[in-house]
């Protein structure tokens, strides 16, 4: 019997987990979380999401070819991403984002080579059972699709917690798209926003132990009258 929690307790529990145990998810807990992801607002209830859902044989596959990939530092990402893009208060909250991190994991700000370590489990999925790789079509400029992708995202991380599992979105998955697509043969029309290793946190692990904070809602509303 699943002990659902109070929607407020639910949304303050949720924080990105980054270990798992290798438990796998029932399937019947799995489509449960996905039932509910599919409850997601989408512009024109378009829905443009199409989630493939990796685990076993495949998910450690598709691990070992982007890995592969990261060796000789091939990426195709659909999307671009450059953490120089960020500027003022963005970049702030990105810097001390990854100094958290890296202080959790006992990686020194200078120790090059044990940063990449630590930033390299994204492909192995943070040891997680299952991943699942987040689709969309392309429509227009992608914007408006991206924003439903996230609505569906967090409604699906959401359901995770309820269900005393937990999920780390990566955008760094989306790095290896090409790999993606070939190994699971989706269509070259459909672009890789994120994807998200989950299953069941492991509690006891360095990167599951501290929370990042967030900015007081008078850094982010703006209130009018
Ligand atoms: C779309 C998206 C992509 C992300 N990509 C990554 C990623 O590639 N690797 C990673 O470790 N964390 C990634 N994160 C997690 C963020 O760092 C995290 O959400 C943020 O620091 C806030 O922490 P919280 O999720 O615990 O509230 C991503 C989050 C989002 C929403």
């Amino acid at each position: 019997m699943l002990e659902l929690k109070l929607f407020h307790a639910v949304l303050r529990e949720r924080h990105s987990v980054r270990s798992f145990l290798p438990t796998p998810v029932p399937d019947e807990v799995l489509r449960a979380v996905l039932e509910d992801a599919q409850l997601a607002p989408s512009n024109c209830n378009t829905q443009p999401w199409q989630m493939h859902i990796v685990s076993g044989a495949k998910r450690d596959e598709l691990s070992r070819e982007i890995l592969a990939d990261d060796d000789v530092g091939h990426s195709t990402p659909d999307f671009s991403f450059a953490h120089s893009d960020f500027y003022g208060p963005y970049s702030e909250r990105a810097r001390s984002q990854g100094a958290a991190y890296y202080q959790a994991m006992g990686v020194a700000r200078e120790a090059t080579e044990d940063r990449r370590t630590a930033s390299r489990l994204n492909l192995s999925f943070f040891g997680a059972p299952h991943v699942a790789l987040l689709f969309m079509p392309s429509f227009g400029d992608n914007v408006r699709v991206a924003g439903d992708m996230g609505m569906y995202g967090q409604t699906f991380l959401l359901s995770l917690t309820a269900h005393g599992l937990g999920g780390i979105p990566q955008t760094m998955l989306g790095f290896y798209a090409d790999t993606i697509r070939k190994v699971l043969d989706i269509d070259p029309s459909l672009k890789m926003l994120f994807g998200v290793s989950f299953g069941y946190p492991d509690e006891t692990h360095a990167a599951n132990k501290y929370r990042i904070g967030k900015a007081p809602i008078e850094e982010s509303v703006i209130f009018h009258q």
